[in-house]
């Protein structure tokens, strides 16, 4: 096997050595020809399947027909068509979509329109906040934003300065325990004091409105709310990074919109498009592009593949499909599959502290003891995963220091019923053998 791949967040000569050859729905098959269930959806991206008709004969058609156009002189019909379709399912003030090549890139173009904005606004205010233990993506600005372990960034800085951090409203609990209206009332009387302390230097406020690889850690509503209230009332600029939870993810076509809340940039990436091409975009409000509009200034942000055809193409036909009332059946009936089979067959299990689930992201949180409530360590969470992966079933990992140290499960929406009885099956055999417990 050749060596000179060097894998994402890997060591030069890490990964588990698994060639995938092919893929088919739910399912991945190695150059053994093993089968594999997929509990993880690609990296969360892959939500309507491996092998979608549809999907990849827009993109052949797409290539024939016209594979790139210049973005800064040319358009084509189609992105203008994928940006009126997004403008209509995000929201009424939603007027403007700036297409990207990641979720990371669509950061870092919200965390530059929110600085312009503030300037252009005479303010010149350059502080955003982010929430404790969000992950925005590993470019210098998203990673700046980002608030996963500092060890990952040590090493790699300076780092884009200016992130200021907002508490986390989690709180690692022993079985069945939430936050309570005491603790809740806590967070929200420090949120206010950092808010009020800084208002005069933000720009803008970024948030994961369910934490995703930082454990499936949703935000609570009046969380949510006090954030955008602030927003509203001090000019800054309300981001909601949806990268994760967009596109049915959590249930809903994206997940602000079960808070009745009007975010002015929203970020999204992967299930825009069923992963098979990179693609991000930032969807802009109109007080944006009016602001950029009446200073006569461009917005200084491109990569040469931005709204490349071929990645929009994909991205129309994933669209068409989502909207057909039919996906959005399918994934309500997963979300179901996977709760009765979780509580039959894991709630139970001593060392499983807490499942959160919201939609069909799901985070398994795994402890040494329930009476210490300690949780298991990174090694084990990394033993488990790889004997999932031993045994056919593709789930990935959640770990940080004294939050999280969980199995993470975000399938794609199309995966049988009985699928989900092979995830569910496998990843508890895995930590049974793993732990060294009895069930
Ligand atoms: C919430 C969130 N934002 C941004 C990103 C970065 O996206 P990408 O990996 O496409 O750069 C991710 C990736 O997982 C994410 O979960």
């Amino acid at each position: 096997m050749s060596n000179s791949y060097w894998q994402p967040l890997n060591m030069a000569n890490g990964g588990l050595g698994i060639e995938i050859t092919r893929g088919e729905q739910a399912h991945l098959y190695d150059s053994n020809g093993k089968k594999y269930v997929d509990g993880y959806s690609g990296l969360w991206n892959v939500t309507l399947g491996y092998n979608d008709e549809d999907i990849i004969e827009a993109i052949v058609r797409q290539v024939k027909q016209l594979p790139y156009v210049n973005p800064i002189t040319l358009k084509t019909p189609i992105v203008s068509e994928v940006s009126d379709i997004l403008c209509k399912i995000t929201h009424d003030n939603i007027s403007k979509i700036v297409y990207t090549c990641s979720g990371s890139e669509a950061i870092e173009a919200a965390i530059k329109i929110s600085r312009k904005y503030s300037a252009m606004k005479g303010k010149n205010r350059k502080k955003i906040a982010v929430m404790e233990n969000s992950y925005h993506g590993s470019y210098y600005g998203s990673m700046s934003a980002s608030n996963y372990e500092e060890a990952e960034k040590e090493g790699y800085g300076p780092m884009l300065e200016g992130f200021i951090s907002l508490p986390l409203p989690f709180s690692r609990k022993k079985k069945g325990n939430v936050l309570d209206d005491k603790e809740k009332q806590y967070l929200l009387q420090q949120l206010e004091e950092i808010l009020e302390t800084n208002k005069d230097t933000l720009c803008s406020i970024i948030i994961e409105p369910v934490l995703a690889s930082g454990g499936v850690i949703p935000l609570f509503p009046e969380y949510i709310y006090k954030i955008s209230e602030f927003c509203k009332t001090n000019d800054i600029l309300f981001v909601c990074d949806e990268v994760a939870t967009g596109f049915w993810r959590t249930g809903s076509i994206f997940c602000f919109k079960k808070y009745n809340i009007k975010p002015d940039i929203i970020t999204i990436s992967k299930g825009i498009n069923n992963g098979y091409l990179p693609l991000g975009a930032v969807c802009i409000c109109q007080k944006i592009e009016k602001l950029f509009e009446q200073n006569g200034k461009i917005l200084f942000h491109l990569s040469t593949q931005n709204a490349n055809p071929i990645c929009i193409a994909s991205a129309l036909a994933t669209l068409k499909k989502m909207n057909s009332g039919d996906i959005q059946a399918k994934a309500e009936n997963l979300i179901k599959e996977f709760q009765d089979v979780i509580s039959e067959n894991l709630v139970n299990l001593n060392f499983v502290s807490e499942v959160r689930q919201v939609g069909l992201m799901i985070a398994i949180d795994l402890v040494q003891s329930l009476e210490g409530n300690v949780p298991i360590e990174e090694k084990n969470l990394y033993g488990i995963v790889r004997k999932c992966f031993d045994k056919g079933c593709i789930v990935g990992m959640a770990y940080s220091t004294n939050i999280s140290s969980a199995i993470l499960i975000f399938p794609s929406y199309i995966m049988s019923n009985n699928d989900v009885k092979e995830v569910i099956k496998i990843v508890k055999e895995s930590i049974m053998e793993e732990l060294h417990k009895e069930d």
